[in-house]
């Protein structure tokens, strides 16, 4: 069974580690085993984290592009498209120091970041992250946004900038707005819709919205997701599932199951999310708005997910690297079967 080669017209991406690390998808000890999986099953990759902010632009004048332009020469040869992910997100760790506490022209400072990035990978990626991350979880400054470094410098205009300067750097990437809990029907799915509407009224180029999609087996429901994702698709715009991956462990619920293992129960609950999530996605989104899936990691070993504290299973590919339910449940929703 094939999830992308014979399954889907649309992309089916997989998040991986492009770095130089001991689970890096190129020349590391598991990346023979990684690229089976990636090769058979995936036709569309995006960098776990090595094209992130600060990796690509450490120092006001320094642009590090080796370790993604590796990168990008491995899935091109390899025949695989590369989204990118992502040009401006608040995340402490990500956002480079000299943009923290930067006493220049701040928005001619970010105008650079984006268009010296987007235009060396032009014609590379096939598609962006733009804006990370810009709404609050609740409350927020107007309109329900972060209250970000960049928010605090240029208010939302910062995000109109992004997309305008991407779209100048590059004509033909999609351009996504991307987000997490904006599948779940609360507060941030309103501002989400409220914010790409402020977008498109203003004449922004946004071409899509991105739900990163971190869900567990059971929350949200499946009927909140569908209407979340086919609110976007009514607007016109494309959606994406950019980060897909299952939780089977609940732990803000103190009455949930504890799997200290990947029992069979818990893998067929995460078989039946995977199925109920791709069918959502099929029902809400027109085939010519599908900008993909993308499931964040290759194998449980490797998920940002799966910690000392919470162990957890939540991706398609055991520790092993052999195929869960989960895969199953994946082809099952792509075939409606
Ligand atoms: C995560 C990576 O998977 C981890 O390896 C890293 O330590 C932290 O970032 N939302 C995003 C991703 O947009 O960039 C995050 O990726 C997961 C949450």
């Amino acid at each position: 069974m094939y999830i992308q080669r014979r399954l889907a017209v649309f992309p089916i991406g997989i998040a991986v580690n492009a770095g130089t690390g001991d689970k890096n998808i190129i020349d590391s000890d598991t990346s023979s085993q990684q690229q089976a999986i990636v090769f058979t099953h995936f036709n569309q990759m995006t960098a776990g984290n090595e094209m992130k902010m600060s990796y690509l632009h450490p120092s006001e004048n320094t642009f590090t592009f080796d370790k993604a332009d590796a990168f990008v020469a491995f899935a091109s040869a390899n025949g695989v498209a590369v989204h990118g992910h992502t040009l401006i997100w608040h995340s402490d760790y990500q956002v480079p120091n000299f943009m923290k506490n930067y006493s220049g022209d701040f928005s001619a400072m970010l105008k650079n970041h984006v268009k010296t990035i987007a235009s060396h990978f032009s014609g590379k990626v096939v598609s962006w992250d733009v804006v990370n991350e810009a709404l609050a979880d609740s409350g927020g400054e107007k309109n329900g946004l972060r209250n970000s470094v960049f928010y605090q410098k240029m208010g939302e205009d910062y995000i109109d900038q992004a997309f305008i300067n991407a779209r100048e750097a590059d004509p033909t990437a999609d351009l996504f707005y991307n987000d997490y809990s904006i599948e779940n029907g609360s507060e941030k799915t309103k501002n989400m819709l409220s914010l790409v509407d402020r977008l498109k009224s203003r004449g922004v180029p946004i071409t899509g919205v991105g739900f990163q999609m971190h869900v567990l087996t059971n929350w949200p429901s499946v009927s909140v997701i569908e209407k979340a994702m086919k609110d976007v698709a009514d607007r016109g715009l494309k959606v994406k599932i950019t980060e897909l991956d299952v939780r089977v462990n609940n732990q803000y619920d103190s009455s949930a199951p504890v799997y200290k293992s990947l029992t069979s129960e818990a893998a067929e609950k995460q078989k039946k999310r995977y199925r109920e999530i791709v069918e959502a996605y099929l029902r809400a989104v027109p085939p010519t708005q599908r900008a993909g899936i993308t499931v964040w990691g290759v194998w449980d070993a490797d998920s940002w997910l799966n910690t000392p504290e919470h162990p957890d299973w939540p991706l398609l590919f055991d520790v092993n690297f052999q195929p869960k339910p989960a895969l199953q449940g994946f082809a099952d929703g792509l075939v409606g079967g």
